[in-house]
């Protein structure tokens, strides 16, 4: 028998065949999975008839690729797929809060795991999950996806390179039309940890990730305002999009950009016919019982005194420049626009040069921007033993800022020391 590992094809179980699970991740895989050597092997669920739509959907993406159809067994407990003999990689993108249930057994299992950001909806198992990891010496793979896109990789590599000279200040600007957190089950933090904790961490990990090229060190403190000030509660809401005849920006279907198409798929469609609130996507953006922020201003401070702002909201209008990252050094500066694949760079004080980098890959068009190809490749390879780009170590200190960033927002606008 051969002891290549590149040659075992690798058994994917996914917990949570949801959009992310099967629209993004799932499709990626259905698409690669030959190239790559993986296989589906099995679905968990808490709601069963979302496996039969999750594997119609994967199966005719597999069929497409030239793929053959997949053989899965569906399981409403995760225990019942983490112990299935079929699975070798487990990937974790149920809703937030039942990340812990799957991660910490699934750690302990000795298996491979890929587990969505963010890392929980609560400290208190953000942490649980990070010492799951720690003390079954098992790293697992998280999925920021930032640092799968071609743009910002190119973006940390001008960085590295001193082109700006020495790191000070970053700045994300995400204006984003986003309502669609006052629609799922992100409207409350017991599900989510808030649409900040949910989006945000993606960006207190991208100031970690560029800071360490400073040696930045910790973030030490944090003080931040914001709140709701656009989804505001309405006595006569509707229910749902569904039932509603208002002429109304923010409904179902109108508020999410184009370039993305690639991620709305059957499985989102489907949520049509459920009647709980929590398992529709289609809740009215003026309804009671959300209890998230639709905007926000956060500072930190780090200990080397790097500063990092994030400028955010959710009420965003569908413009090319929703998501921004510049970043300031002694020499010049930066500035990435994410829907255009293009870095922006100011070197030499100034005085020489001004530069603009289309760097679109040829997967630009696909979900994340290409990412999730790419994160896909990196599963792979992970799963074959190679080093994760990023664990729950990072997964922990991304929420741990949010979360914290979120009590100043609760208190005032107090700083918080974290
Ligand atoms: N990395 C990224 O860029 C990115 C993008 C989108 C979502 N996410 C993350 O992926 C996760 C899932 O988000 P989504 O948008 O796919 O949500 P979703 O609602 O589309 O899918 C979640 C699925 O999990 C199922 N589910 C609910 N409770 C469960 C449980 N206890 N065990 C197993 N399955 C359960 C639901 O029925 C649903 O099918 C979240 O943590 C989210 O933050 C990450």
């Amino acid at each position: 028998m051969s002891s290549d590992p590149s040659s075992k094809t690798i058994g994917v179980g996914i917990i949570g065949t949801g959009s992310r699970g099967i629209t993004c991740i799932g499709r990626q895989i259905a698409e690669q999975a030959s190239e790559l050597n993986l296989t589906i092997t099995a679905f968990c669920n808490r709601t069963a008839s979302r496996m039969d739509i999750a594997l119609d959907e994967l199966n005719s993406v597999a069929k497409e690729a030239g793929n053959g159809a997949f053989a899965v067994s569906f399981y409403e407990d995760p225990l019942d797929l983490i112990s299935d003999d079929r699975v070798d990689l487990i990937v974790i993108t149920s809703p937030t809060a039942a990340h812990a249930e799957a991660a910490i057994p699934a750690l302990k299992s000795g298996k491979k795991v890929y587990l969505d950001k963010p890392i929980a909806h609560t400290l208190e198992d953000s942490r649980a999950i990070r010492q799951a990891e720690a003390e079954s010496n098992n790293p697992m793979i998280m999925g920021f996806t930032r640092r799968y896109e071609t743009p910002w990789l190119k973006l940390h590599d001008i960085v590295s390179s001193g082109k700006i000279g020495d790191l000070k200040m970053m700045l994300v600007r995400a204006v984003l039309p986003y309502s669609f957190y006052f629609q799922t089950w992100h409207r409350t933090r017991a599900v989510s940890g808030g649409a900040l904790n949910d989006k945000g961490s993606h960006y207190t990990d991208v100031f970690n990730w560029f800071g360490e090229i400073a040696n930045s060190g910790r973030a030490t403190q944090v003080n931040a305002f914001g709140g709701r000030n656009v989804f505001i509660e309405e006595d006569n809401a509707p229910e749902f999009c569904a039932e509603c005849e208002r002429d109304c920006p923010y409904r179902v279907g109108v508020a999410m950009p184009d370039t993305q198409d690639q991620m709305k798929g059957a499985v989102d469609a489907s949520y049509e016919t459920e009647t709980d609130p929590l398992k529709r996507k289609d809740n009215c953006v003026y309804k009671s019982g959300a209890d998230i922020f639709d905007h926000a201003s956060i500072h930190y401070q780090y200990e080397n005194g790097i500063v990092a702002s994030l400028f955010y909201n959710v009420y965003g209008p569908q413009a090319d420049d929703e998501e921004t990252l510049e970043l300031v050094g002694t020499k010049g500066r930066i500035i990435l626009t994410r829907l255009r694949g293009e870095i922006d760079v100011v070197t030499d004080y100034g005085e020489k040069s001004h530069e603009v980098v289309h760097c679109k890959s040829d997967d630009f068009a696909t979900s994340h921007f290409g990412a999730d190809k790419k994160l896909v490749q990196e599963i792979a390879a992970f799963a074959r033993g190679a080093q994760s780009p990023v664990d729950g170590g990072a997964g922990l200190e991304a929420s741990r800022m949010i979360l914290a960033a979120m009590q100043s927002i609760d208190e005032g606008g107090v700083t918080v020391q974290l």
